[in-house]
C-alpha cells in the first residue's frame, strides 16, 4: 500500500491532555492489569534495547508517570534522563531526581534546545492526530546517529487476532466504563478506555510506519518485536 499522508490524519479528542492528568495516579496499575502483567516486561524490553546503545542523554517525551525512566535510571546512572510530557499531573509523579518539562511535544520538538542521542515515544504516537509531523519534528531534536523509538499497541496477526480483537474493542471498552474508570465524570467526553480502543482502530495504519521513517530521512530502520506480539517496537536513526 503507499504511504498516503491523509491515511493518518484523524481528530484527537480536544481533552486528551484533561484525560491523562484525570487518569494520572491509576495509569501505571491500571496499565498493568489491562496489559495483563506485560507492561513491565514491554518497558524492560526498551530499557535493554536503549542501554545497548550506551547514550549519554535520553528523552522520554509523553513520559506519563515516570515509569520508563526509573527503569533507565537504573539501568544507565550516568546517562542525562528528561521526561516531557504535557499533563501536569503526570509529571508530578515522575521521580524528582529527574528533569522534566510541562509541554506539548510539538512545542518541545520545535522550541527546544539541545540534541539527543534517543528519544522515546512509548504509547504516545499512535495518540497524535499526525503521527508523521512528530516523526518529521521529533527528527530535529536527535544528534546526528541518534535514534527514535516508537512503542505502540499493534492488532496482532494470525492465531492471535480474533482474541486481541475481542478483547480490546469489545471487553476493554465495557471493562473501562464499569470498573476502571467508572467515575469518569459525565460530559466529560468519551471515557479513557473506549478513547483507547477507537485510538487503536484508527492506528492500525500503524502498518505504514517504517516507510513513514524512510520518507522523513531516517536509516536503519528495525523492528524489535514479531508482529504476531500485541506491541510493536521500531526504532530508526538519524544519519
Ligand atoms: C498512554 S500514556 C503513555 C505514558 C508512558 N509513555 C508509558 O509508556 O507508560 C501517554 C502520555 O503521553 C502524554 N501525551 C500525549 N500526547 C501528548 C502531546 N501531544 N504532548 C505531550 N504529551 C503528550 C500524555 O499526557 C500521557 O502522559
Amino acid at each position: 500500500m503507499a504511504y498516503s499522508e491523509t491515511l493518518w490524519r484523524r481528530e484527537t479528542p480536544p481533552d486528551l491532555r484533561e484525560t491523562f492528568d484525570w487518569m494520572a495516579d491509576r495509569y501505571v496499575t491500571q496499565t498493568e492489569r489491562v496489559s495483563r502483567a506485560h507492561y513491565r516486561e514491554w518497558m524492560d524490553h526498551v530499557t535493554r534495547l536503549v542501554a545497548g546503545w550506551q547514550p549519554q542523554s535520553v528523552v522520554d517525551v509523553g513520559c506519563g508517570p515516570g515509569y520508563l525512566l526509573q527503569r533507565l535510571k537504573r539501568a544507565m546512572p550516568a546517562a542525562t534522563l528528561l521526561g516531557v510530557d504535557y499533563a501536569p499531573r503526570m509529571l508530578a509523579l515522575v521521580d524528582p531526581a529527574i528533569p522534566t518539562e510541562n509541554r506539548s511535544i510539538e512545542e518541545w520538538a520545535r522550541g527546544g534546545q539541545g540534541h539527543y542521542d534517543v528519544i522515546l515515544l512509548t504509547f504516545v504516537l499512535r495518540d497524535q492526530p499526525d503521527p508523521v509531523r512528530v516523526l518529521r519534528d521529533l527528527r530535529q531534536r536527535l544528534k546526528s546517529g541518534g535514534r527514535l523509538v516508537v512503542l505502540e499497541t499493534q492488532t496482532p496477526s494470525g492465531w492471535r487476532k480474533p482474541g486481541f480483537d475481542l478483547y480490546f474493542h469489545e471487553w476493554l471498552p465495557r471493562w473501562g466504563d464499569l470498573a476502571l474508570t467508572k467515575d469518569w465524570p459525565p460530559n466529560h467526553g468519551i471515557p479513557p478506555y473506549r478513547w483507547l480502543s477507537q485510538s487503536h482502530a484508527a492506528w492500525m495504519r500503524a502498518r505504514l510506519l517504517p516507510q513513514a521513517f524512510y520518507e522523513n530521512d531516517y536509516v536503519e530502520v528495525e523492528r524489535h518485536r514479531p508482529n504476531t506480539d500485541v506491541v510493536m517496537l521500531w526504532s530508526a536513526r538519524r544519519p
